[in-house]
């Protein structure tokens, strides 16, 4: 079993060879895919660095060429890169999109996701990824992580963004210490991969209402598993690949020292904005945020948060301290 997974990273590592090959040195592949990431402004250095590449568009170019190296068919369906029709076929998933290898903590490749290039398309999904495997399960990974673990332990602290291009952006940018969901939905798996290396997250999900409502949803969890939330939104329409692209380094830092907030002032900031003087509707935001705190498993922690929560809502704090005993003893 265990030479199984060795095949399958083995195989995986070898299209991640064909495919950054393709995209350096085939006419098609420089012509097409290389021209895609130079158009969002990526550096060549940092296009190697995450070992970026292209799959061409032909059907089945690729299996064809793995095959006739003797790699095992089953292999190259498992690992996703070959998808076999009805009449045993292969042919490519990935046919005509640019790569992006994802890798495990140590650096093996364990999937890939694959985009369009260009914009949006109603009949494909703009990025394919691996299936499910017996080495990749998406859950327990972490895009960005493997080029990440150094900045993060020296920061002491962590970005988490949403995507591919939003972690690369930010690396070429100068900020290392990044890695993605893959998406909007924060697992139990990647938080407990996360909190090998720092206790200190930063939610940097897009500037739109998906990021914003992830990131409600990520605050909890994240609090949950006792970890130092702060958030930073992005103007509306922005993700960090597009203000990273938009602005310098320098001034992508100063918006990050500015506007980067603790939970509790983003939460009542945010939410308190639609209450406006509606009394009915300011409890439910201020019960809400009570019950953010009240997930926090250290107790010090959560009594210095009720004594921020207090003062910045004007709500008295053994009022709020109340009410989080009882949100405990409903909830655990
Ligand atoms: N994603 C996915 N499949 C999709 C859409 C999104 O797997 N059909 C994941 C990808 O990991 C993507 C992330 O969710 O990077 C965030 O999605 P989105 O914000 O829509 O994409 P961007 O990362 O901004 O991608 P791009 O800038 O290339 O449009
Ligand atoms: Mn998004
Ligand atoms: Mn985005
Ligand atoms: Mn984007
Ligand atoms: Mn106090």
């Amino acid at each position: 079993r265990n030479s199984t997974r060795e095949s399958l990273f083995i195989v995986n590592e070898k299209a991640r060879d064909y495919f950054v090959n393709t995209l350096h040195n085939n006419v098609d592949g420089v012509a097409i895919g290389m021209a895609y990431f130079r158009s969002r402004g990526f550096r060549d250095d940092i296009i190697r660095k995450f070992q970026l590449g292209y799959c061409l568009e032909e059907r089945d170019t690729m299996s064809k060429a793995a095959i006739a190296k003797g790699y095992k068919k089953e292999y190259l369906i498992e690992t996703g890169i070959s998808i076999e029709t009805e009449d045993h076929r292969l042919f490519d998933r990935y046919r005509g999109r640019v790569i992006f290898p994802v890798h495990t903590v140590s650096g093996r490749v364990v999937a890939f996701g694959g985009r369009i290039l260009g914009s949006k398309r109603k009949d494909v999904g703009k990025y394919i990824n691996s299936p499910e495997s017996s080495i990749y399960h998406k859950s327990n990974e972490l895009y960005g992580l493997y080029f990440a673990k150094q900045a993060i332990v020296k920061q002491k602290c962590c970005f988490l963004v949403e995507g591919y291009t939003d972690v690369i952006q930010m690396h070429q940018s100068g900020i290392e210490n990044v890695v993605s969901s893959s998406g909007t939905s924060l697992t139990e798996g990647q938080i407990r991969l996360l909190r090998r290396f720092t206790n200190n997250i930063t939610i940097l999900y897009d500037g739109d209402s998906a990021g914003i409502k992830a990131s409600l949803r990520g605050i909890d969890m994240l609090l949950k598993a006792g970890l130092n939330i702060k958030v930073l939104l992005l103007p509306e329409g922005e993700d960090p690949d597009s203000f990273a692209k938009a602005h310098t380094a320098t001034e992508f830092q100063a918006f990050i020292d500015e506007h980067q907030e603790d939970f509790i002032t983003f939460k009542s900031r945010l939410l308190l904005e639609s209450v406006k003087h509606d009394p009915i509707k300011r409890a439910e935001v201020v019960k809400d945020i009570i019950h953010s705190i009240s997930v926090i498993p250290d107790g010090l922690i959560r009594q210095s948060y009720a004594h921020e929560c207090s003062s910045l809502l004007q709500v008295q704090e053994d009022i709020i301290i109340k009410e989080i005993s009882s949100m405990r003893r409903k909830d655990f």
